[in-house]
């Protein structure tokens, strides 16, 4: 019914890489597809327990989901993945060794972002209260050629999940 590969969102904060993720997630699940989600902030808390935020450690962080990952996919299983990982080459490298690989770009300007403030770390770090906050005080590396990419500033999380699936599908990956 599907092969093994990774899904891999990126994006600022707030952009919707858990929202969607969790939606691919649950739509896969009731299929009785093999599945596992692995979202950033519940990463942080166990595999990359004690890491910050600087190049190194986001990097660190990212090719640690990477391998958890590969290990899934290379197994049948769908890993889908939900981390800022805001550096290209630290992606490209993770791409590399992945054979089934699809990233999802999910696309906002920080100024929407900054609106929505689901967790109202963009008003601090715009006041200069986080140093190193993505998209503010820290770069976010936009993917150039990106699988999908979705428009959540003015897409409806429904047709942005539509477009994710019909990849899928496109690519073979799932029936
Ligand atoms: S990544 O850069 O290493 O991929 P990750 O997705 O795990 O980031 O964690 C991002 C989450 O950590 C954000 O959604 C936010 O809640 C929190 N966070 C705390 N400090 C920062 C920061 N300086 N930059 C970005 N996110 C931060």
């Amino acid at each position: 019914m599907h092969k093994g590969f990774a899904l891999w969102f990126t994006g600022m904060s707030g952009a919707g890489k858990s929202t969607l993720s969790q939606r691919i997630y649950d739509r896969l699940k009731a299929q009785g597809a093999r599945v596992e989600l692995l979202d950033g902030d519940e990463v942080r808390e166990h595999l990359s327990k004690g890491l910050g935020f600087s190049r190194e450690d986001r990097d660190t962080n990212v090719r640690r989901i990477g391998f958890v990952a590969q290990l899934l996919a290379r197994n049948g299983v769908i890993a889908i993945t939900a981390a800022i990982s805001p550096y290209r080459e630290a992606r490209g490298e993770v791409r590399a060794r992945i054979e089934n690989f699809v990233e999802v770009f999910m696309d906002a300007p920080v100024s929407v972002l900054a609106e929505r403030d689901v967790k109202g770390l963009y008003k601090k770090a715009l006041a200069g209260e986080i140093a190193h906050f993505t998209g503010v005080s820290d770069p976010y590396e936009a993917p150039v050629d990106p699988d999908v990419r979705c428009d959540t500033a003015s897409e409806p999380i429904a047709e942005s999940e539509a477009k994710v699936w019909a990849k899928l599908e496109e690519l073979g990956l799932i029936e």
